[in-house]
């Protein structure tokens, strides 16, 4: 093949043989990432949340996904917003595999409520598993991911996000000031991340979903006017998909996304278009 010919493309989205952990990786989007990886062909992959319980069910879910993979997802509870929590699920990986190629820093939880009543600890807790607990899941996570991290290989850091770093988030009687600043917090973590581990071939990027019907943002939803009125806003007509995450995520971590670092990925259908607000880092909305 010539200089600018691509002379394998069935191998430009696989991610046979790759070794994943996922935060937050129970249920949600964490989950139909997960179930993505696998399906892309990762040979292990571990699924990390605070309740054992929950971690378990999720890998039956996944493993009777079978003969559809040839991986397997492991259970590692452990709670990504304490150092030791973070450091235990290090170990457990350790236990089970020499090495990391892609680490989804997904875990995340939110808070609703008013300005004069917006509680301190709420905000505490938010800004450390949003964006403490992902600087140090990556860091700690660093080691494995340079054990097989090459110049043609590297290894992936995926963040997830979300649109309420970009633009306003909720505000009024369920406003979420703490979760609007720690994903903005994380998503310029992720820049700088990208620029300090690019070296050690790693990437780091950031996935910034939309509305998306899970556990988090049932609730949102609902206080929002509901799932139809919220789809009938967005210029696609619909709210996110398992799909939507999926393609996302395979696509930064595999051989096709290998040269993408420090971008973030808005998937809401251009739903903060839409409304005018998404700011780009260095322009004044105008
Ligand atoms: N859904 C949306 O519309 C949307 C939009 C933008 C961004 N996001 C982001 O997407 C990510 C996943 O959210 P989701 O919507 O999928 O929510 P979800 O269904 O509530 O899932 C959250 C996951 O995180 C785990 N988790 C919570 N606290 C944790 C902790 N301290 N340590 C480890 N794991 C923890 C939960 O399991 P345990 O309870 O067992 O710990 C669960 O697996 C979050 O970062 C969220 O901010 C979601």
């Amino acid at each position: 093949m010539g200089d600018h010919q691509l002379d394998d493309f069935p191998s430009l989205f696989s991610l046979k043989g790759k070794v994943a952990v996922v935060t937050g990786g129970s249920r949600g989007l964490g989950l139909s990432a997960a179930s993505a990886l696998l399906q892309a062909g990762c040979s292990k992959v571990f699924i990390s949340s605070r309740k054992r319980s929950a971690c378990e069910d999720a890998c039956k879910v996944l493993n009777s996904l079978l003969p559809n993979i040839s991986g397997k997802a492991i259970s590692a509870p452990a709670d990504a917003a304490s150092i030791d929590g973070v450091r235990s699920l290090v170990e457990q990986v350790s236990k089970e595999a020499d090495h990391v190629d892609i680490l989804l820093a997904n875990a995340g939880a939110t808070w609703g409520e008013a300005f004069d009543t917006h509680p301190d600890s709420a905000f505490a807790k938010v800004m450390d598993l949003n964006v403490r607990g992902v600087f140090n899941t990556i860091r700690e996570f660093a080691p494995l991911l340079q054990k097989r991290a090459t110049v043609e290989d590297p290894s992936r850091v995926v963040i997830t996000a979300s649109v309420a770093g970009l633009g306003i988030g909720t505000i009024g009687k369920q406003a979420t000031f703490g979760y609007s600043a720690s994903k903005a917090a994380v998503l310029h973590l992720g820049r700088n991340l990208a620029v300090e581990l690019g070296p050690r071939h790693i990437t780091v990027n950031s996935i910034c979903p939309g509305f998306f019907p899970t556990k988090m943002s049932n609730g949102l939803l609902k206080l929002s006017g509901g799932a139809e009125k919220i789809a009938e806003a967005n210029p696609m007509k619909r709210l996110g998909r398992p799909e939507d995450i999926a393609g996302v995520v395979v696509y930064l971590t595999s051989r096709a996304g290998g040269h993408v670092n420090g971008a973030a990925i808005e998937i809401d259908g251009g739903a903060l278009w839409a409304r005018g607000e998404l700011m780009e880092p260095g322009k004044a909305k105008l």
